[in-house]
């Protein structure tokens, strides 16, 4: 089994390093072989070499890989932000992961900024298409830095990509025994693009006549995300409206540190990365939260089938929340590698 380790830019360094830590102690208590090999791409080698990923960097990650870690990219001494989009976007366009998959898991009550929600009410899952809509970066300026300037970014839409995203989302709701579907777009102004969305969902939920299937626009989705989390169990929405709200979602479990996202192409080399960014102001300071990086490794253990070593670092995290051995931002007064080190322990001791 070989991993990819693509630290980044910022925190993502310091979350990573938990990672490794936590993926080699759930190695060492299976016995299974386990390579995880670090690659350097980040803003420090970009502003180093002039190189954000090498030409043949996509098809070695797809070819020589079973799945690919990513810390987080994004650095104020690249300005335009290049070096993230080819690598972070390219690996997701290149390798075709068109599930972009980000569970909204609240661990305990007291990490939700809600009042009086618990974790049966927080506890769904949002898919959002990863390889289209406006991230396609199709578009251009006209007479750019002007008065006159006309600036386009066109969002696409193609039946393919809305059809395996909206299919994918039933898909996991079947296998999981979920009653709820729901897909958000914003079909009342968009009235070209997202109705292409209607027209797919319709047809998708015809297919599967024992799940509810229901519709709101994303505003409107917004707020009841925040007004009642409980009524949702699969959520299903564009690449730009999935951003938006898996923030949201990140906030409903304690804040951007706790998520966990991946990014899937099913049966291929596939990505994982925490939800949040690389928080420059926190980087290498020792605070940064590392559970939402640990959650996104576990969900790479379960998609390369090594479910028993995801569970241990699951189970890890969850004694983390319950001890209280957590960083600033979700309440605690623990550093990364404390955290880090807990989580081992708990592992090691399991
Ligand atoms: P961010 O997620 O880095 O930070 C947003 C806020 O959340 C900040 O207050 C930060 O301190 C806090 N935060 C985030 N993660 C945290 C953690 N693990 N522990 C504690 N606090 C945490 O988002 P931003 O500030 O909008 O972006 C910073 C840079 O990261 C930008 O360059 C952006 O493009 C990039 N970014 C990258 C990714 C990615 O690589 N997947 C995702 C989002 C943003
Ligand atoms: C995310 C991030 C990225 C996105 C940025 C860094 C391009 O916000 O993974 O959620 O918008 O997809
Ligand atoms: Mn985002």
């Amino acid at each position: 089994m070989r991993i990819a380790v693509i630290a980044g830019d910022g925190i993502g360094k310091d979350v990573t390093a938990e990672v490794v830590k936590v993926l080699r102690a759930a190695q060492a208590a299976s016995g299974l072989p386990l390579d995880l090999i670090e690659l350097p791409y980040g803003a420090d080698h970009y502003l180093a070499t002039g190189e954000t990923i090498p030409p043949e960097g996509y098809a070695r990650l797809r070819d020589e890989f079973d799945a690919i870690f990513v810390g987080a990219l994004g650095d104020p001494r690249v300005p335009d932000n290049r070096h993230a989009r080819d690598i972070l976007l390219g690996i997701r366009f290149e390798l075709d992961l068109y599930v972009n998959y980000r569970p909204v898991r609240l661990l305990d009550e007291r990490l939700c900024p809600l009042k009086d929600r618990t974790p049966r009410d927080v506890n769904l899952v949002v898919f959002r298409e990863n390889t289209e809509g406006v991230y396609v970066n199709v578009g251009g300026r006209f007479k750019a830095g002007t008065e006159d300037e006309i600036a386009i970014q066109e969002e696409i839409n193609t039946f393919k990509g809305v059809h395996r995203i909206i299919r994918h989302a039933f898909e996991h709701a079947k296998a999981h025994g979920l009653a709820r579907v729901c897909m958000a777009d914003k079909s009342n102004a968009m009235a070209q693009g997202h109705a292409l969305w209607q027209r797919v969902f319709k047809e998708v939920q015809a297919g599967y006549p024992d799940i509810e299937a229901t519709h709101l626009y994303i505003d409107a989705l917004a707020l009841q995300l925040v007004r009642d989390p409980g009524q949702f169990q699969v959520i299903v929405t564009n690449n730009l409206f999935g951003d938006i709200i898996t923030d949201l979602g990140a906030a409903l479990q304690g804040g951007l540190g706790m998520a966990a996202a991946a990014n899937l192409h099913p049966g291929r080399t596939s990505m994982f990365e925490p939800v949040h960014g690389s928080a420059p102001p926190l980087a290498g300071k020792n605070v940064a939260n590392p559970i939402g990086a640990v959650l996104s490794s576990a969900l790479l253990l379960e998609t390369v089938g090594r479910t028993d070593e995801a569970a241990l670092v699951e189970r890890a995290v969850q004694r983390a929340v319950e001890a209280n051995t957590l960083t600033p931002d979700v309440g605690g007064t623990h550093g990364t590698r404390e955290v880090g080190d807990f989580l081992v322990r708990q592992i090691r001791g399991a």
